[in-house]
């Protein structure tokens, strides 16, 4: 594996001297950013050793390398899925190379269903916090000391410094945000109104088929995250419609203006 990390990690760098700040995925809601920031270069996931492809309709497999409200940041336009078959250490590889590339902070973004009953659809939330509901851990098998910890510490998985800043921005501008806690699942199906209602019950406020991988990965190897949901549909009772992938994605695209404006302030605070 670390070989695998390094190599990914000198391929790209030898494409590029400079040094980088932000490592960004960029999820459903966020895919239009990409034409902010600053390019320096993009290289195709494909020509990365060890990089997976992505499958997914609506995410391009690029890692993108440039300049944002002039932070340095590599970018991964398109992620991975557990649902589309990788394994969760081939999902998370890209993370653990932003961490040998030298990032300081992770921001992922991502659509999901709201099970709080004062959500909109529309709504941006900050993830204040997770839980796993994934079928497997992403640190499960041998652990690399010279990555992280056997048993990584979770009492801070959202940087909460981060979080007061984006809240402050989004105040100051005008931009209303949420906060919740975001419940991380396989998928592919969409839930059962049953689900929506014990994933409620739990604690999340949303429901989504990713992130929660590549933070637990993030957090082991001590990268501060933060991340943000689009809420794209609705698990509340009373309110639950049928969703579609096609829905997601146009409701996504109209908050991602709004999403991407407020990314480009939080990143000039930081
Ligand atoms: N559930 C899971 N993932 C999702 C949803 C949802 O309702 N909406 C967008 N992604």
């Amino acid at each position: 594996m670390l070989k695998k990390i390094n190599e990914a990690t000198n391929f790209i760098k030898s494409k590029t001297d400079k040094e980088f700040e932000f490592g960004i995925i960029l999820g459903t809601g966020l895919g239009g950013l990409v034409n902010e920031i600053n390019i320096e270069l993009s290289i195709p996931y494909k020509e990365i050793p060890h990089f997976p492809v992505s499958t997914v309709q609506g995410h391009s497999g690029n890692l993108i390398i440039g300049e944002l409200s002039g932070k340095r940041v590599v970018a991964m336009q398109g992620r991975f899925h557990f649902y589309e078959g990788y394994t969760m250490q081939e999902l998370t590889f890209p993370v653990r190379v932003m961490k040998f590339l030298g990032v300081k902070k992770l921001l992922v973004s991502n659509a999901a269903g709201g099970m709080n009953a004062n959500f909109e659809v529309g709504d941006i939330m900050i993830i204040k916090d997770h839980i796993n509901l994934f079928p497997t851990n992403p640190l499960i098998g041998k652990n690399y000391d010279e990555l992280g910890p056997r048993f990584p510490d979770m009492s801070k998985p959202y940087d909460l410094q981060i979080i007061e800043t984006v809240e402050n921005v989004a105040k100051k501008n005008n931009i209303k945000v949420q906060k919740g806690i975001y419940v991380g699942v396989s998928g592919p199906t969409f839930e059962t109104p049953a689900e929506y209602k014990y994933m409620n019950i739990i604690g999340g406020d949303a429901v989504g088929m990713s992130t929660v991988p590549e933070v637990i990965v993030a957090r082991h190897m001590d990268i501060p995250c933060f991340a943000f949901s689009i809420i794209t549909d609705l698990g509340v009772d009373g309110k639950i419609v049928e969703v579609s992938h096609e829905e997601v994605q146009i409701v996504a695209q109209k908050a991602e203006k709004i999403l991407t404006k407020l990314v480009k302030l939080v990143l000039a605070e930081l």
